[in-house]
């Protein structure tokens, strides 16, 4: 089948959020230190009626009801998440209980772990499916759905959560470009979860921060190669991050989004430093990839500067739900790729190219890119990112806190009602309702 790519999105985020200027005062830290220094505006928070597998179903029929699909148009489901309810039985299988009433059984995939990134590998699945000799004609889904909370300490104002649903098949106005897949993948001890009775991750937050940047050298460089030998009529001439019209971003927090732009064209600049559009910037080239050059806050700084007006055109538009959600791990960068076309009229995005990183901690990255072909007004219709943010409840940072200390201390139990307010859910929106004595989980719908 040609043309392969996305046909639709749906994203799911929590009615609750915690305004990070008040949360800035509450941890008694500087103003602007979460605003500014991490460029998060606002953070989604779940209580105990919330988990992995209630957003995964809230987002897929969801979205199977705003484009009028059919369950049994659908052959392969897969699941990317780190959010670990069950050592055994995948969300997956949970969300086949949504293909009963259809009689579809014949739905390949089931789940893929990994921090942040197993949305991404899923993506990629789908994709290898339709194009392979297995496919039998149907439409892939994708699902990446996670909810992403921090102990108390730094770490913590990066926490959000969300769901994506990502359709994928034959024919899409969102064709995925073939062969420039770019992988870097590594043994690090950045970000894990070791500790199975807590949602809360072991981290090295400055240590992934850098990480995530490594990663993104050797993922972008390998694309620019893989892009221009497949694509551009001199191979030798590499394409650079300002011929991508949009670039989206795995969302850990903002401003690392901006620096890795930035680094993107530090990139370009070592491939041609002699280059007079680089003159601001070269005295920065003799660092190279040196060890020196992921710390040196000037070169950082420089690149940022560099950039800015770019960065505000191309990259900005995909981090309003990182800035407003927060961290969705592995759904952080399709929640990107959502807003992305939430926000953008046909006449800025038909025939252009969206570059997409995806980073997970441990770790596991890729570069990828897709090509609008024709219009994304049911994107913008269905997704409607701006306003339904709007329509959320906030909560002080006091009940954030509470919410979260609800979540730690009911997160094991069993024979459980839980007790969170479902009054503020958003119509449609599925919530546990009991977890028995034998662990089995139950759900209802708002
Ligand atoms: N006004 C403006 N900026 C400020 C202020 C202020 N009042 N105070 C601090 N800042 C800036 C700092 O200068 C710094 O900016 P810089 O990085 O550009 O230099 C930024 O705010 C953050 O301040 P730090 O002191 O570095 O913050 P801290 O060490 O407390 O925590 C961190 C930041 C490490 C990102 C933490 O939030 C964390 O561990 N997050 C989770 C890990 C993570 O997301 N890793 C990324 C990849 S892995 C993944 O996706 C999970």
């Amino acid at each position: 089948p040609a043309n392969v790519g996305i046909h639709a999105l749906e994203f799911y985020f929590p009615s609750k959020y915690v305004e990070q200027t008040e949360l800035e005062q509450f941890d008694g830290v500087s103003a602007g230190k979460y605003t500014i220094g991490l460029g998060q505006t606002q953070m989604a928070v779940c209580d105990d009626r919330e988990d992995v597998n209630s957003i995964a179903l809230t987002v897929v029929q969801n979205l199977v009801e705003k484009h009028n699909l059919s369950f049994k148009d659908i052959g392969f489901l897969e699941v990317g998440t780190e959010s670990i309810i069950d050592k055994s039985k995948s969300v997956k299988t949970v969300l086949m209980s949504l293909f009963e009433e259809s009689g579809n059984y014949d739905v390949e995939g089931i789940d893929t772990k990994n921090a942040c990134y197993g949305g991404t590998a899923s993506v990629f699945h789908a994709v290898d499916w339709v194009e392979s000799s297995s496919w039998d004609g149907r439409l892939a889904l994708v699902v990446a759905a996670d909810i992403a909370s921090y102990a108390e300490g730094p770490a913590r104002p990066t926490g959000g959560a969300g769901a994506v649903a990502i359709l994928i098949g034959p024919n899409a106005p969102l064709v995925f470009d073939q062969g420039v897949r770019s992988t870097h993948m590594n043994h690090l001890w950045d970000f894990y979860k070791p500790e199975l009775a807590s949602e809360y991750p072991t981290v090295d937050g400055h240590f992934s921060n850098t990480c995530y940047i490594r990663s993104v050298d050797a993922c972008y460089s390998l694309y620019t190669k893989k892009y221009s030998k497949r694509y551009s009529a001199n191979p030798e001439q590499l394409i650079k991050s300002q011929d991508l019209d949009h670039v989206v971003f795995h969302a850990p927090n903002c401003k690392l989004v901006q620096k890795a732009y930035g680094r993107m064209a530090y990139n370009d600049m070592l491939q041609d430093p002699e280059n007079e559009a680089y003159a601001s910037v070269k005295e920065y080239a003799t660092l190279a990839h040196s060890e020196e050059s992921y710390y040196d806050k000037n070169l950082e700084r420089a690149m940022m500067q560099f950039t800015k007006s770019e960065y505000q055109k191309k990259v900005l538009p995909s981090l309003y739900a990182a800035t407003n959600v927060g961290n969705m791990y592995t759904a952080s960068v399709w929640a990107s790729f959502s807003s992305l076309l939430s926000s953008t009229a046909d006449e800025d995005i038909i025939n252009k190219r969206i570059g997409v990183f995806s980073y997970g901690s441990g770790s596991a990255a890729s570069f990828f890119s897709l090509k609008v072909v024709s219009s994304t007004q049911k994107f913008r219709d269905a997704l409607d990112i701006k306003s339904r943010l709007e329509k959320r409840v906030k909560v002080t940072p006091e009940v954030f806190a509470g919410l979260l200390k609800l979540r730690e201390e009911t997160a094991m139990l069993k024979d459980y009602n839980p007790i969170g307010d479902v009054s503020t859910m958003v119509k449609g929106t599925y919530y546990l309702q009991r977890i028995d004595e034998k662990f089995r989980r139950t759900y209802l719908r708002a």
